[in-house]
């Protein structure tokens, strides 16, 4: 079949068109910054769309819920944030196109400013009657020319079948956590939790915590609970210069060669005593309601093959949002939504099956090449300017403006070079190219009323 798709399309030269019509339907799956800008451009264009949210709110992972484990209706507690979360990249980098933060945002919101925000351009785009809340998409399959999903209305258990040409689909992918096997794990006696359950660090007062990782979770986790907690041991392997200025009672170390029923060894050799783990191994990908006919082959590090991490090579009428990493991924999910709705109107064809598949091949081969683990297939990282303007050349959406790149990058500097005080500079937008950094707040003295060496 595929063969003969592509010996198709090489004959007659031509790309995957569509067309729109009054009969086109669009299912998007997930209300958060993914599939709201969706819904938004969609119905600025008049293109009939389902929207459905497994919760009863918009804003995805942006929502704070107390809750670990399931919710009223047995659904898995979708967000991972926590309560003192405040954003790791400056505001102008997070806002969505043409839809300012108010003026007195500040420069690093916390969730909750950063929630409201959502909240408000739902509202404003008038978006909260197109969103089928409380239901859950259960299955995705392709027949014939169409797609079946398959629903569920969580709190009565309900099922519908609806059918669609088109499936955007934005879960996102900081739900499902990634846990790795550790020797001896099952020994040990103290309490663990993955960062997707962490909300707040009281429960921490005066322990000896373990953290693994040193991802975003694992580095912005660690510097809340060391405020509380007697000890904070730190284990990863990344080869990063931390050059933060961590208390005594914050120590470094390697991987974790086993538990026992108190602690842990790790790969040097040494021990430590040990009352919590804090588990902050990040995310996997996730799609469990795609069927195998979708053609998508999902491992917890990617979704292969996809043409611009979004569109799915095999099925080109289905989308999936925000598969990157290491870019400004609200400014890059309102892209990918301009994109996917300049597509699904008609304003440009994509390339044949073929030419993504060679495409998609090359930059799989460019990373193995050099070196660089498969893990990276989604990390936009320094191509993320390179990303934007793809984009924008090939569908004629306009181009997010390659300053907010440049600003993603400073604001990455000065976290790597000290965690406590990234957040203090203010980055003002000049133009397309440039802005401006200055020091907004001084740092404020930190405290460690429980701290002790041993
Ligand atoms: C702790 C934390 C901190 C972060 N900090 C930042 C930051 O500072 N800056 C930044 O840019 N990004 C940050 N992020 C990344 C964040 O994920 C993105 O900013 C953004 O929220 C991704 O949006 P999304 O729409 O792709 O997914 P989500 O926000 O995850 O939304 C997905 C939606 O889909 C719904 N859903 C899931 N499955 C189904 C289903 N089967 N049927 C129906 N609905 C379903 C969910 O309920 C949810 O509402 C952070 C993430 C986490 C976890
Ligand atoms: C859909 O119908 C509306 C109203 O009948 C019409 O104005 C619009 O042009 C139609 N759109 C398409 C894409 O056919
Ligand atoms: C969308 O399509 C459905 C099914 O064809 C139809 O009932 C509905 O009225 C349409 N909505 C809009 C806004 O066109
Ligand atoms: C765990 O291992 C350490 C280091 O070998 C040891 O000191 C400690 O007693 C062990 N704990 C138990 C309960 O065996
Ligand atoms: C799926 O992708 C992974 C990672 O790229 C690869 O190792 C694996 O062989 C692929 N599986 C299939 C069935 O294509
Ligand atoms: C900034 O970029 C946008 C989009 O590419 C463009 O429309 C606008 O004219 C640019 N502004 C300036 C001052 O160059």
């Amino acid at each position: 079949m595929q063969l003969f798709i592509f010996v198709f399309c090489a004959i007659l030269q031509i790309g995957y068109s569509f067309v729109v019509t009054n009969a086109t339907r669009v299912c998007i799956i997930g209300a958060g910054i993914g599939g709201l800008s969706t819904a938004r451009y969609l119905k600025a264009e008049k293109i009939n769309f389902t929207l459905i949210e497994s919760t009863k709110y918009v804003g995805g992972t942006w929502r704070y819920d107390e809750r670990v484990g399931k919710d009223e209706n047995g659904i898995p507690i979708h967000t991972s944030m926590y309560k003192n979360l405040r954003t790791n990249l400056p505001k102008a980098t997070m806002e969505l196109h043409g839809f300012p933060m108010p003026e007195d945002t500040p420069t690093f919101p916390s969730w909750e400013v950063y929630y409201n925000y959502l909240k408000s351009y739902a509202e404003h785009f008038d978006l909260y009657k197109c969103i089928k809340f409380e239901h859950q998409a259960i299955s995705v399959k392709k027949f014939e020319n169409e797609w079946k999903v398959k629903y569920k209305h969580t709190p009565t258990g309900k099922e519908v079948e609806e059918k669609f040409d088109y499936v955007v689909v934005a879960t996102g992918h900081h739900s499902k956590p990634y846990v790795p096997n550790f020797p001896g794990e099952s020994l040990f006696k103290g309490n663990v939790i993955h960062s997707h359950d962490y909300r707040v660090p009281d429960p921490y007062k005066c322990k000896k915590v373990l953290i693994i990782g040193s991802g975003p979770s694992g580095m912005d986790i660690s510097l809340e609970v060391e405020l509380v907690a007697k000890r904070v041991i730190h284990s990863h392997h990344s080869k990063e210069d931390f050059n933060t200025p961590f208390p005594k009672h914050h120590i470094m170390k390697p991987d974790i060669k086993e538990f026992n029923e108190t602690g842990v060894i790790f790969t040097d050799g040494t021990y430590e005593e040990i009352d919590d783990v804090i588990i902050c191994t990040g995310y996997k990908y996730d799609y469990p309601f795609l069927d195998k006919n979708c053609g998508l082959n999902i491992t917890r590090y990617s979704v292969t093959p996809v043409y611009r991490h979004l569109v799915n090579i095999n099925q080109p009428t289905m989308m999936v949002m925000g598969l990157f990493f290491h870019a400004c991924l609200p400014k890059a999910l309102d892209a990918q939504a301009r994109y996917a709705t300049a597509l699904i109107k008609g304003d440009f064809t994509l390339p044949s099956q073929d030419v993504m598949m060679r495409e998609w091949q090359k930059k799989y081969d460019e990373i193995r090449s050099a070196g660089r683990p498969i893990t990276h297939i989604h990390e936009l990282g320094d191509e993320e300017d390179e990303y934007y303007a793809a984009l924008s050349e090939e569908s004629g959406i306009e181009k997010v403006p390659t300053v907010m790149f440049k600003i993603r990058l400073l604001d990455m500097e000065a976290m790597t070079d000290n965690l406590y005080t990234f957040r203090n500079f203010a980055y003002t937008v000049k133009d397309n190219d440039t802005f401006v950094r200055s020091v907004e707040v001084e740092e404020a003295p930190r405290i460690f009323p429980c701290a002790g060496d041993s």
